[in-house]
């Protein structure tokens, strides 16, 4: 495992204020950044989980997961990322999370991204794009992907938390990543797209295998 997960999810734990209801996304910096939360012995009001998976972690641990239908709006989200670039625009979804964790972002005021060094890029797309989608459109939805000039990979994994499926979209040279997060959005029966520019980051941690941890803000 890159150092750098263990070292951005102790300092993105540090961040967490006592008593506020926080957004938790997913992936396996996700899980060290709640075990670094755990371990501090912080009591939240609650948590709302972009997943299923980080839910039952939250729970293990003693943290009360709450539905984002009942919390209203939250202060803070943290979660990580496949790539990001200069601007926090981000592909996410390589755990099959993507949808939740872009309504729990949206729903965020504040975004915090927690990504070892390996993560960033200078162009977005040299990690295949995912797209959830629903599944009697997944053929018509590869069709189109091609169209644009990516080769359409289907996910053999198990459905996504809401039943659909993943096409993980290989080749894109992403240089606009809002026009390529609107095309791709408006394909009928696609769900999302593992592409956050709409809703960037607002802060990105960064860690390092020698444990040095660099914070910067849009
Ligand atoms: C899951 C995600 C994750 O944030 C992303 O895949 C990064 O995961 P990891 O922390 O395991 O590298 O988007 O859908």
């Amino acid at each position: 495992m890159h150092k750098g997960k263990l070292a951005v999810a102790q300092a993105a734990a540090e961040l967490v204020q006592p008593d506020t209801i926080l957004g938790v996304g997913s992936g396996s910096t996700v899980n060290l950044f709640i075990e670094a939360l755990a371990a501090r012995n912080i009591k939240l009001e609650g948590a709302v989980a972009s997943s299923e998976a980080s839910a039952k972690l939250l729970q293990q641990h003693g943290f009360d997961v709450l539905d984002l239908n009942m919390t209203g709006g939250l202060d803070l989200y943290i979660d990580g990322a496949d790539e990001v670039n200069k601007e926090m625009h981000l592909i996410k979804g390589g755990g099959g999370a993507l949808t939740r964790e872009k309504i729990v972002a949206a729903a965020s005021k504040h975004f915090i991204c927690i990504v070892d060094n390996s993560k960033q890029v200078d162009v977005l797309g040299e990690f295949p794009l995912p797209v959830e989608v629903i599944p009697m459109a997944r053929s018509y939805v590869a069709r189109e992907i091609v169209k644009l000039g990516a080769d359409p990979e289907f996910r053999e994994a198990p459905r996504t938390d809401n039943g659909n499926q993943i096409l993980d979209c290989v080749g894109f040279k992403i240089i606009d990543a809002l026009t390529m997060e609107n095309t791709i959005n408006n394909i009928v029966g696609v769900v999302t797209v593992g592409l956050f520019a709409a809703r960037p980051a607002d802060q990105l941690l960064v860690g390092y295998e020698d444990g040095r941890v660099e914070s910067s803000s849009r």
